[in-house]
């Protein structure tokens, strides 16, 4: 089984960006915590942050085909992208929508996603362990749906 997992803009800055939001935990560390994940589950992973929109784009269109799954964290662009929700509907790569925090307990406009409703499912609020809890769940759902 090959996963792609997806990290959005800002995302580079965790540790030092808004700690009471997102923990001290940098993005190396959480990559380092998905791929042990993936070994125990004996799957493939490929990870990858831009914070660049079209970047992240490009990278879901070049994943059709070989990516079983995609694990995303969209960002701030969760709460704008269009061309993101629409690049998941053309892949039709079962995705996962994760998030650091709650975005349901914060601001306003953090409680809409533009992916919500196009992702299998969402997991928010459990900071680094939303990735984790992600992963294992789109693992799970995955062999159960299918025989990869
Ligand atoms: C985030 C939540 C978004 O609202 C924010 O713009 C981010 C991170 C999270 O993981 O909690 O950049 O996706």
């Amino acid at each position: 089984m090959k996963l792609l997992v997806l990290h959005g803009p800002n995302l580079n800055m965790l540790g030092k960006r808004e700690p009471e939001q997102y923990g001290k935990v940098t993005l190396e560390e959480i990559n380092a915590m998905l791929r042990d994940v993936a070994r125990q589950h004996n799957v493939e992973i490929e990870i990858y942050q831009s914070n660049h929109e079209g970047a992240l784009i490009d990278k879901i269109h070049s994943a059709i085909g070989s990516a079983h799954g995609l694990l995303l964290n969209p960002g701030a662009l969760t709460h704008t992208s269009i061309a993101l929700r629409d690049a998941v509907i053309a892949s039709t790569i079962p995705t996962v929508e994760v998030h650091l925090s709650n975005i349901y307990a914060r601001e306003p406009f953090r409680r809409a996603s533009f992916l919500s409703d196009v992702a299998l499912g969402v997991i928010s609020g459990f900071r680094e362990y939303s990735y984790v809890l992600g992963l294992q769940a789109l693992i799970y759902h995955l062999r159960a749906a299918s025989s990869v």
